[in-house]
């Protein structure tokens, strides 16, 4: 498995593809897929999957479409953007219990070529011999599991008392109040946004009192503060707001750098819920500053 890099906006680097797979095969490699991403885990950032599909087509290369996160975006027409060159993909995966509000688990395949799965997957065991019948798509030909729970009904009463419309206005919802964070994170200059906003994930960081400081420890300081102590500023953030138990954040990595994320997917998170908890970074900002 090969990592390609990413660009400023942490998406998967065209040229960088296309060397790397030149490499692999001068080096007597065999690259068989490629694995985009919309919406990526750390910052809901969305590959150029039509530049990746045309390399794989060219390349006779699987396409696999990661849209786990992202993908369900594709409903609102503003994020219809997302979609282009999924009619090239082999698979994709979006999973409704990360952004079509359905509990856990619910993640759903869609495969080209159903027949490939099936072919490497179906074994009838002799116990089960009578139980199947011709013609009828049996679930445990396509997987690993046997046994399985009736997930598509918790999906179907959601789905069904939300209706489309109502998943939209839901997701519209998540996108704003993103927003609404983005700027009130850049009105406060102890803070800088880590990556921009496409979808309900903010990545931020604490840089200390003044942006033009970035790596110093402020006026009034002996040591400049080093990456590595702003790091720890940032993961001793995280940890303080969690254990108040008013707010829950995680926290990443882009570029090296530690990173605090905010991500909205609860219908009942409100802008009040966000405000109060930006008021409590700020204030626990504030004390750890001192
Ligand atoms: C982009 C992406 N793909 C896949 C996964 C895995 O999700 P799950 O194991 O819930 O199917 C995650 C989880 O965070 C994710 O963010």
């Amino acid at each position: 498995m090969c990592r390609v890099p990413s660009d400023d906006e942490f998406r998967l680097e065209i040229p960088m593809l296309r060397q790397m797979i030149a490499q692999d095969r001068q080096e007597g490699f065999l690259p068989l897929a490629v694995v985009a991403t919309v919406g990526t885990t750390s910052s809901a950032s969305v590959d150029p999957i039509a530049e990746i599909a045309t390399i794989c087509r060219e390349e006779k290369m699987w396409l696999h479409i990661d849209g786990a996160y992202g993908g369900a975006f594709a409903m609102l027409p503003e994020y219809e953007w997302v979609r282009n060159g999924w009619e090239m993909a082999d698979s994709i995966v979006i999973n409704p219990h990360k952004t079509l509000f359905v509990p856990l688990d619910f993640s759903v395949l869609y495969l080209r070529d159903l027949e490939r799965l099936r072919r490497v997957f179906t074994l009838v065991p002799e116990v089960l011999r009578g139980d199947t019948i011709e013609g009828e798509k049996n679930y445990m030909d396509y997987g690993i599991q046997l046994g399985r729970r009736f997930r598509a009904l918790k999906a179907w009463v959601i789905w069904r008392s939300l209706g489309r419309a109502g998943i939209v206005s839901r997701l519209r919802e998540q996108i704003r109040l993103a927003h609404v964070l983005a700027d009130w994170i850049k009105t406060d200059n102890r803070f800088e946004l880590a990556a921009p906003v496409s979808m309900g994930v903010v990545c931020f960081r604490f840089v200390g009192p003044a942006v033009a400081g970035i790596g110093d420890a402020g006026p009034g300081s002996a040591t400049p503060a080093t990456k590595s102590s702003i790091d720890n500023l940032n993961s001793e953030l995280v940890e303080q707001i969690n254990a108040s138990g008013r707010a829950y954040l995680t926290q990443t990595k882009l570029r090296g750098r530690t990173v605090m994320r905010i991500g909205l997917g609860n219908v009942l998170t409100t802008e009040e819920h966000l405000r109060k908890a930006w008021t409590l970074l700020q204030e626990i900002a504030t004390d750890l500053r001192e």
